[in-house]
């Protein structure tokens, strides 16, 4: 969950590494720190709160010198946000600073023994425990120290070392956490995510689970955990440097919604040639496909939701039963499954820890799994037997949007071809769909163009109760990645329900006090949701609904409106969402809320 970065070459170090930490800021911005090496002495800076604070201290970096450095932004696990609990943690003798992206699982027995040899703790972190190891098993060699010491960690990590002793080096190493070096000229880098990377070079390294490497100006050494050296493919990164920041818009989350038109297409358009539907090189045979009897479809928090509109296009164009679940219960649920079930899982940032906990447990009973992954070179990617990339470019706003249309839509794309290849799908309406997906970027985009009215309906769904919001079949699925939108940004309580869940419990809760957002875009069940609508309305509550364009039936029974442009029902999940983002948006702006950062997350989430 936090976010590392490492510099050494002949430029000061410091406003590099806070330059870095911004870009890193969405991992984790409880507190940061760096650490800089000068004439053979490690300075450290530490702030509680955000990276702002830190260049405050130090004023952009002017007033630390040195041309190496690592530096660390927080999201808290082990001890509050404070300044001692901050990264970088200096060695005793003041020889070592480490920053660490992690979880040292067995800290508390190192811990003990640390103290037991005399070491004295000044935070109450898991991280620190491996700089004391590292200075306890130095002996004139950091290499050797560092490896040494990564031997008595249980758990995950990926480390940035500084060693007063050899000033223009870095060691970093990697095992669960994800870590990648960036390749300059007389200058090199490491970052937990490229785009702290991509200002300065867009050639790197995927350090690999129980690799390490020496970072100097002159080069990049990789090894494995016995020392050896390893020969690594520089890798290109193709992303543009706009994408990684917010392009005259007032937030990051307010370009992410705005640019997927072109995040949608970038999913679509290189998949469909003619009038098939090409999945990259994806070897999945059509021997494979007719043996899957269950998908299971896994992911965390929208990632998930998006699984849950993907679910009901597989299910119907496809006629494979899917079912959908939390990574963080499948991996515990003792989960049946063999080799005819095919695991589905979706992540943008493809280090979400519970997703790869659980892809774990399902490969290790038989599944093959097929990964929807946005950033390239990420550990799901890695570990799963088929991989598809979303390429929605860099996502920095904390709650995703971007991300998750892009992953339902690589969905559609995936439930077509399967239909296709199995023959469950008719001629007219297997081009009919295609169409449909071809079109897709200009629906969004006509979702985008025509609510103008939003920051309006902002001000009148601003609740101080909770929003919430109903729909059946698409629908729901759509509705449970809205309400967790509001909630996660607005810090309004928000809930979805199945619309016909209603009567058998929380209508309860309704009255003249409790809006409702109703999503009535399904036109196979509308008449249904309609009527809860009708309910609601007769109990109090103010609807706003949700619809297809042209629906003017709704007005008359719904207190406001938004339209949404019209796709084929089973493809409806990527353009319902569109207004429902911005509508969360505008509210958390109307709260006066950090709309990019919100309050307790995190963007990746690589905690259990
Ligand atoms: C909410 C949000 C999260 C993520 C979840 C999974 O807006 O962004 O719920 O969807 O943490 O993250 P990934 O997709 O990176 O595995």
């Amino acid at each position: 969950m936090c976010g590392i970065v490492g510099f050494t070459g002949n430029q000061p170090a410091a406003p590099i590494l806070l330059d870095g930490l911004k870009k890193l800021e969405y991992r984790g911005y409880d507190s940061a720190g760096i650490a800089v090496l000068c004439d053979e002495k490690i300075t450290v800076s530490k702030v509680t709160g955000r990276i702002a604070n830190l260049c405050e201290k130090t004023e952009d970096g002017k007033n630390v010198p040195g041309f190496t450095g690592i530096g660390h932004t927080r999201w808290a696990t082990h001890g509050a946000p404070t300044d001692n609990n901050a990264h970088p943690h200096l060695s005793n003798d003041g020889k070592f600073a480490v920053v660490h992206n992690g979880i040292i699982e067995n800290y508390v027995l190192l811990r003990e023994e640390l103290i037991a040899d005399g070491f004295v703790f000044e935070s109450e972190t898991d991280t620190e425990v491996v700089v004391h190891l590292i200075e306890k098993y130095y002996q004139g060699d950091f290499k050797k120290a560092v490896i040494k010491t990564t031997t008595r960690l249980h758990g995950s990590y990926a480390l940035g070392v500084v060693c007063a002793d050899e000033p223009n080096k870095v060691f970093v190493a990697r095992e669960a956490s994800p870590l990648i070096l960036g390749v300059g000229v007389g200058e090199n880098f490491f970052a937990s995510d490229v785009t702290a990377l991509v200002s300065h070079t867009r050639n790197v390294i995927y350090l690999e689970d129980g690799e390490f490497a020496e970072v100097t100006p002159e080069a990049i050494t990789v090894f494995d955990c016995l020392g050896n050296t390893v020969d690594k493919k520089v890798s290109r990164i193709n992303w543009d440097i706009q994408s990684a920041e917010k392009g005259g818009y007032e937030h990051f989350m307010l370009k992410e919604i705005m640019e997927q038109p072109r995040a949608v297409k970038a999913t679509i358009a290189p998949r469909i040639q003619g009038s098939e539907i090409k999945l990259d090189d994806l070897e999945i045979s059509d021997e494979y496909l007719k043996s899957i009897n269950k998908i299971i479809i896994t992911a965390c928090g929208s990632a998930c939701y998006a699984g849950c509109a993907g679910k009901y296009a597989i299910e119907k164009l496809c006629r494979i039963p899917v079912h959908t679940e939390l990574a963080s219960e499948l991996r515990y649920s003792d989960p049946l499954i063999d080799e005819q079930t095919l695991l589905i899982v979706l992540s943008q940032s493809g280090e979400t820890a519970d997703t790869i906990a659980a892809i774990k447990e399902c490969k290790s009973r038989g599944a093959k799994v097929l990964s929807l992954v946005n950033v390239v070179g990420s550990t799901i990617a890695k570990i799963s037997d088929y991989t598809l990339y979303t390429w929605a470019g860099p996502e920095i706003a904390v709650a995703t949007t971007k991300g998750y249309t892009t992953q339902v839509a690589l969905l559609y794309v995936f439930a077509l071809y399967v239909a296709r290849h199995l023959n469950r799908i008719d001629e007219p309406t297997y081009a009919n769909l295609l169409e449909t997906l071809e079109d897709m970027p200009s629906k969004v985009q006509e979702a985008l163009d025509s609510n103008p009215h939003i920051p309006n309906l902002a001000k009148h769904y601003t609740p101080d109760r909770s929003v919430f919001f109903i729909g059946r079949n698409t629908d729901y699925a759509a509705s449970l990645e809205a309400a967790l939108k509001l909630k996660e940004i607005s810090y309004i309580h928000a809930e979805s329900y199945a619309a016909g869940e209603l009567k058998h419990g929380t209508i309860a809760l309704i009255d003249e006090h409790q809006p409702v957002i109703a999503l009535c875009y399904n036109k196979d069940i509308y008449e249904k949701t309609m009527s809860n609508v009708v309910e609601v309305k007769a109990r109090g509550a103010d609807v706003l609904a949700v619809t297809f364009k042209h629906n003017v039936k709704i007005a008359s029974v719904a207190d406001d409106v938004i339209y949404v442009p019209n796709v084929e029902t089973v493809f409806s999940g990527i353009v319902e969402i569109i207004p429902l983002q911005l509508l969360a948006y505008h509210v958390a702006r109307e709260n006066g809320c950090d709309i990019d950062k919100p309050k307790n997350l995190a963007k990746s989430v690589t905690v259990e």
